[in-house]
């Protein structure tokens, strides 16, 4: 059933490492890492119990591995007790409480905050007191809708403090994503901020949140991080300044013993279908998995700074901001700006003024960059660096080397790195300086992780140089175990297609060397700049409108983002003579609304009819095409029930197509 778990020598086009980079402090050779990647396949739980001794148990594990894989359920390290909290901040304030735990670059350049182990010990306290102050208790949610300053770290630790479940909603997302969030984790305390400044805007954060949580009676607390000067409205008796509450409280508060299956938090993410899910990770397992991953892939040195650009209301934010460096006692950089502001110069700004050590960021970040040109990395010193990483979507080999050459000068090693929010961890990822690369592929499998390539009917694919969709034999510690309340649905999610295997939702090729390619979602799901986005959802958004009939969401290739989103939108005929430039900015405010400005249409179309099969299925595939321009093989078009349809369609194709320069 195994398919090549373990990479051959590879051949052409490789980066090999060169002797000049520091080799890393964890793994030293190809060979090294063949030998530990087959003891983890062989034998797991020797490998996993090894790994978990990183942490501080209150109580050691009884089992390292239980799994029902019939009934999709698996438990790691149970009969262990530990705290997150604890793992990430009281151990290293004992041991190096003047080290820098976080540091926060706030929205304006040059302005940085340093906050210590020791003070993070004692920020984190009293939030958890203010918490425990509003009746939140052990397996209780709280959501938090913050941009992203310090308090947001102190929140999250400090509902790990009490065991409860924190569930991170992007501050980008809009009120009626953040009332639905909160609805489904039944969260009763909601911590979000007056404002927040991002770039040149100053987003409205409480205006936004008080609209989501308008007539819900289960919060009840809003606790509000006073970011600006700015006044907002205080609802009395429902709303409390969190800096007010923090005053009240002393900064000690006791970490409670969870178990290694208690969850630790909640994350939305998008699905083909349906409204996004609340992906559950659990205490043991994603610690172990998070400190695990950050230390190999990153090759985690003492006197790290640890950049990650990632917003904290994504998964890349969670364990490679937070828990991962901070449990490894990282410093890590909290940034609160975007790479454009005040200039395309801003994150070389940050590397040098931290003397960053670490770069972890998106493709679709660097292709914004490169558009401005080399000047502004050139300016820069980028001494610091020496570890260059990607996450989130492919990344086209001329960005791979952009990133190399100009932004590394050829010194620091480049990890692409491929997960998911359902997989808490990096799964597919070079370590830096000993697996030889291939821009534009992940590479190999991390310790443990056993990738399989299935085709369409269910057959494992054997072999080099094949394709297929990319699933996963076995568990990991860093997997979610369920859907928050819908367990049921967890399984049809990811263990129906393929049954007893994870499918993960991507298309994957592994090439002659055993190097895997992620291709990209084979389901109907959008990657738009490295965010997950489910075509479903924006059509849900665009048939809420009065004026839409029916709408199909496809993707098409676009320089920056990656994929933009494209919608095909028939109006109901009491709308048909209304102004086409009037309706389509109608409807991208309807999408930005109901779901925020990621999800914002690049394109939509407006016609008469969508193409359907005569069963009334609308052919996607054929848009899709439509939409990428690709107008030569449109698939079988005498399935069309009105083939009128698609002559429309190819006469608006202009417009539309927007190929990838
Ligand atoms: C989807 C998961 C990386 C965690 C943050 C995104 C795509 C992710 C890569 C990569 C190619 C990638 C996949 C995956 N993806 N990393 N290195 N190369 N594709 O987590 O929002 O859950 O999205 O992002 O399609 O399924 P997410």
């Amino acid at each position: 059933m195994r398919s090549a778990p373990g990479p051959m020598a590879p051949s052409q086009d490789l980066f090999a490492p060169k002797d000049s980079i520091r080799r890393t402090a964890h793994i030293q050779s190809l060979e090294e890492y063949q030998r530990l990647y087959r003891q983890s396949i062989e034998q797991p739980e020797e490998f996993w119990a090894e790994q978990a001794k990183a942490l501080t148990w209150f109580h050691p594990p009884h089992t390292i591995l239980d799994a029902d894989p019939n009934q999709v359920d698996f438990s790691w390290f149970n009969g262990g007790r530990l705290n997150a909290s604890f793992n990430c901040v009281d151990r290293h304030a004992k041991t190096r409480p003047g080290k820098p735990a976080i540091i926060w670059a706030k929205n304006e350049p040059g302005e940085y905050e340093v906050i210590t182990f020791r003070d993070l010990q004692h920020h984190v306290g009293r939030v958890a007191n203010v918490l425990k102050a509003h009746g939140v208790r052990k397996g209780d949610r709280v959501c938090i809708y913050l941009p992203m300053v310090p308090e947001l770290a102190y929140t999250m630790l400090a509902c790990a403090r009490l065991g409860a479940v924190h569930s991170v909603v992007f501050a980008g997302f809009s009120a009626e994503s953040l009332r639905e969030r909160i609805l489904d984790s039944g969260a009763k305390v909601l911590v979000t901020a007056n404002e927040g400044p991002r770039g040149p805007k100053r987003i409205p954060t409480k205006a936004i949140a008080d609209e989501a949580v308008e007539g819900l009676s289960q919060l009840e607390a809003v606790l509000v991080v006073r970011r600006t000067a700015t006044e907002v409205n205080m609802q009395p008796g429902r709303d409390f300044w969190l800096d007010a509450e923090m005053a009240r409280h002393r900064g000690t508060c006791p970490a409670e013993w969870m178990d290694s299956e208690d969850p630790l938090f909640i994350l939305y993410a998008s699905g083909s279908t349906g409204k996004p899910k609340g992906v559950l990770h659990t205490t043991g397992g994603y610690l172990v998995y998070a400190a695990t991953t950050h230390r190999y892939v990153f090759d985690a040195q003492p006197d790290d700074v640890h950049f990650c650009t990632a917003d904290m209301g994504w998964i890349t934010g969670h364990t490679y901001l937070l828990y991962g460096p901070l449990l490894n006692g990282t410093t890590t950089v909290l940034f609160e700006s975007i790479p454009t502001y005040p200039d395309a110069g801003r994150l070389w700004r940050v590397v040098d003024d931290l003397k960053a050590t670490i770069l972890y960021t998106a493709p679709t970040a660097l292709r914004a960059l490169i558009r401005e040109g080399d000047t502004w990395v050139l300016k820069s010193s980028r001494q610091s660096l020496r570890l260059l990483a990607t996450a989130g979507e492919p990344i086209n080999p001329e960005v791979w080397r952009w990133f190399h050459d100009v932004v590394g000068e050829g010194r620091c090693p480049v990890v692409d790195t491929w997960w998911q929010t359902e997989t808490g961890g990096v799964l597919i990822t070079p370590l830096p300086g000993v697996t030889p690369c291939k821009p534009g592929s992940a590479t190999l499998p991390f310790f443990g992780v056993e990738p399989l390539l299935v085709d369409d009917e269910g057959r494992v694919i054997q072999g080099n140089g094949v394709s297929g969709n990319l699933c996963l034999a076995r568990t990991w510690p860093g997997q979610a175990r369920t859907l928050y309340g819908h367990h049921q649905r967890f399984v049809e999610t990811y263990y129906s297609r393929f049954p007893r295997l994870y499918f993960t939702g991507d298309g994957c090729r592994r090439d002659e060397d055993g190097y895997y390619w992620i291709t990209g979602r084979v389901d109907d799901v959008l990657n738009v700049s490295g965010h997950r986005l489910g075509t479903a959802e924006v059509e849900s958004a665009l048939v809420a409108h009065e004026a839409v009939a029916e709408a199909a969401v496809v993707g098409f290739p676009h320089d920056i983002k990656g994929t933009g989103v494209c919608a095909f939108v028939t109006v109901k005929p009491e709308w048909q003579e209304a102004s086409t430039e009037q309706m389509v900015g109608a409807l991208k405010e309807q999408v930005r609304h109901a779901i925020g400005p990621i999800a914002t249409p690049d394109r939509i179309v407006i016609v008469s009819g969508l193409p359907k099969t005569r069963s009334g299925k609308i052919l996607r595939r054929m848009l899709r095409k439509i939409a990428s321009g690709e107008l030569d093989n449109l698939g079988d078009t005498t399935t069309l029930a009105d083939p009128s349809v698609l002559d429309e369609l190819l006469a608006r194709q202009q417009p539309v197509a927007r190929p990838r320069s």
